[in-house]
């Protein structure tokens, strides 16, 4: 019988018996997948279970303290944190286009690994948060992003020497028993309710070339648009949202004269399976507060738009 409870005694016996006495290390992003394998494993072997967390710079405000909080602090996970922010800003520098952004993120992000995967001593096994829908996707096609998403995650550059044996405890789960299983493993339920955010995180909602700066205001607007839609109910009834960065000035005024700052768009979407979506028909009241708190609390703003775009023919990200 499918429990949650059952499925994680299994999944925990298994794991044992797999890995015995051997050290496994875990890529832990924050997301849904790799948490879930964080805590079940943490709960199968304890202490041989390592984590790194590689802040590159583009995750959204506090994401960071909150990975650290959640699994170092209150799970008591060994969770290794990376700051790597100026690495990926400097790798980034320059470089306009989204492919291009893409690949540098996940090179980065397998050279900033391996070299703190090297560092750890007595690994064997590398685990990944790797689902049932992964499996499928990646045994087909190989057609364009899907199956570049998890590529950045998939650590298939690790240093000769190490030879990982492979470690997928989620493999024959689809996400929402994978979820179930979170919140049984006592994972927070915001944390597994989330939606999904892109492996290169701000750097494809950051339009063109990424300067910190950017990120700075993206981060903050960002955060009051979900704290906003957290607060009216919104967040549950949407797939995605967020807030994109355009690197383009527009005109204000406010009570002290006038300003020529940057534009933030809106976007939020009600999808199934994220490959069709509407764009979500949130109220206008509700839309006009958010557009307000963004001009008047962060400076360097002065217009936010709202994407009435469908997809297709749009994509949901930006970029
Ligand atoms: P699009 O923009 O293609 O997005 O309509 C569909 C879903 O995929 C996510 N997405 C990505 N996820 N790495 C990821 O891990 C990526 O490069 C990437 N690009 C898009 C997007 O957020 C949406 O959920």
């Amino acid at each position: 019988q499918w429990t949650a409870g059952n499925i994680i005694d299994d999944l925990i016996t298994r794991v044992r018996d797999t890995v015995g006495d051997e050290h496994v290390l875990l890529g832990l992003s924050g997301g849904v997948d790799s948490s879930v394998v964080a805590a079940l494993l943490h709960k199968a072997i304890g202490d041989q279970l390592t984590c790194v967390f590689v802040d590159n710079g583009l995750l959204r405000l506090n994401e960071g303290n909150e990975v650290m909080q959640t699994f170092a602090q209150h799970m008591g996970i060994r969770v290794i944190r990376v700051d790597a922010e100026s690495r990926f800003l400097d790798a980034l520098a320059g470089e306009a286009d989204p492919e291009a952004k893409r690949k540098i993120i996940g090179r980065t992000f397998i050279e900033v690994f391996d070299e703190q995967a090297s560092q750890i001593d007595n690994v064997q096994w590398l685990a990944q948060g790797t689902i049932y829908p992964d499996v499928i996707e990646s045994a087909g096609a190989n057609t364009g992003k899907a199956h570049v998403i998890k590529s950045h995650h998939n650590v298939g550059g690790l240093p000769e020497h190490m030879k990982l044996k492979l470690l997928e405890p989620l493999r024959e789960l689809f996400k929402d028993e994978v979820r179930r299983i979170g919140l049984e493993l006592g994972l927070p339920a915001e944390m597994i309710n989330r939606h999904p955010f892109p492996g290169p995180g701000l750097g494809v909602r950051i339009l063109g070339e990424v300067h910190k700066p950017y990120a700075d205001l993206l981060r903050q607007a960002d955060a009051i648009f979900i704290e906003a839609l957290r607060a009216e109910g919104w967040y549950e009834k949407t797939s995605q949202a967020f807030a994109v960065f355009l690197p383009v000035k527009s005109v204000g005024v406010t009570g002290d004269g006038r300003r020529y700052e940057y534009v933030i768009a809106l976007r939020a979407v009600e999808t199934v399976d994220f490959m069709t979506a509407r764009w979500a028909h949130l109220p206008h009241t509700f839309l006009d507060q958010v557009s307000r708190r963004i001009i008047n609390e962060i400076d360097g703003i002065s217009r936010v738009v709202y994407d009435i775009s469908g997809k297709p023919p749009a994509t949901i990200e930006w970029e």
